[in-house]
């Protein structure tokens, strides 16, 4: 494995959650492995689960993490070729990434969606920028289209919370939020359940389908009522219009689930990666209660970043 950009195939996959459970085990069993190592975590969007963990992650294999915030303390950066750098940009991705790339041994970047132009979105172009220049192998903490670190955890904790026997029904409902929010997550967990062999239901209003690129193998239900019965699992995400690209068509409170929604699936757990809108996305009730998976997730958001760096140490 050189990058790790998003799921590959299953058996990479469980290989990844079974060396994650091992290090969530023993973190520091490998403390002498990545000795003399850095990775550079570069951020050109906020975090604060990502952030610590990968560098937690880091810290359990020896390697030094270094954290540069790139949108408050870098070089306003410029990532067309040819561009002529007369206005606001200061440093060509060309030659930042470069320098990056010999600076350290693993760079791990985290480059958000516009929203508004979505051919470089869905191409993922930042984020491939810092692949094409750096010459390193990258790592990524959440890019345009796909959220790979979140989804490992996510399957981790599944694997974790399954009940011995019984192939679970998991479902990724769409959940309402006052701003446009990328596809990003919703994306990746679709494309993990899936790629793991999980039966995925996607429950969402009319107008918010997902990229059928990572959707395909999924059961698409636009009534949420049905979608939720008989669940074992419920991951709960807002995400834009990807059709109407970046638009938000409806903040329906209906959407967000309280405890009246379970009364057909009585033991299903609830997932979200978090950070949540509290009573907008998701209710307290259910964010405090028993069935919430959220902080476990948020734990294993470590050891899925440990798998994964260990793996690209060798
Ligand atoms: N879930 C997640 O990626 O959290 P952060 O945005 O805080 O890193």
């Amino acid at each position: 494995m050189k990058h790790f950009t998003q799921f590959e195939n299953k058996s990479l996959a469980d290989q990844l959650i079974t060396e994650a459970l091992d290090y969530k085990s023993d973190p520091r069993q490998h403390i002498s492995k990545g000795l003399g190592k850095k990775v550079g975590c570069i951020f050109l969007n906020p975090s604060l689960r990502t952030r610590a963990s990968t560098q937690i992650a880091a810290l359990n294999l020896g390697m030094e993490p270094i954290v540069m915030n790139m949108d408050k303390e870098g070089w306003a950066l410029e990532m067309k070729e040819g561009a002529i750098m007369n206005k606001g940009t200061v440093e060509h991705i060309k030659d930042a990434a470069a320098v990056l790339g010999t600076y350290f041994d693993v760079l791990a970047i985290r480059a958000f969606p516009t929203l508004s132009n979505k051919q470089e979105d869905t191409d993922d172009f930042v984020f491939n920028q810092f692949i094409k220049y750096s010459g390193v192998p990258v790592i990524s903490l959440e890019s345009a289209i796909r959220h790979p670190l979140q989804s490992l955890a996510d399957m981790i904790t599944i694997q974790e919370n399954i009940i011995a026997g019984k192939k679970p029904k998991v479902v990724l409902t769409w959940a309402p939020h006052i701003k446009a929010i990328p596809h990003a997550v919703a994306n990746s967990f679709a494309e993990w359940a899936i790629g793991c062999g999980h039966d995925l239901t996607i429950t969402h209003p009319v107008g918010y389908d997902l990229d059928p690129m990572f959707t395909n193998g999924a059961k698409i239900e636009y009534n949420q009522e049905k979608a939720l019965s008989d669940a074992d699992f419920v991951y709960v995400k807002n995400w834009s219009s990807f059709n109407d690209y970046g638009k938000i068509h409806t903040t329906d409170p209906s959407w967000m689930l309280t405890e009246k929604h379970f009364q057909n699936a009585p033991n299903a757990k609830v997932m979200h990666c978090l950070p949540v809108r509290r009573n907008v996305e998701l209710s307290d009730e259910i964010l405090d209660g028993n069935r919430s998976l959220v902080q476990k997730q948020a734990e294993n958001r470590i050891y899925a970043a440990q798998a994964v760096l260990s793996k690209i140490i060798g």
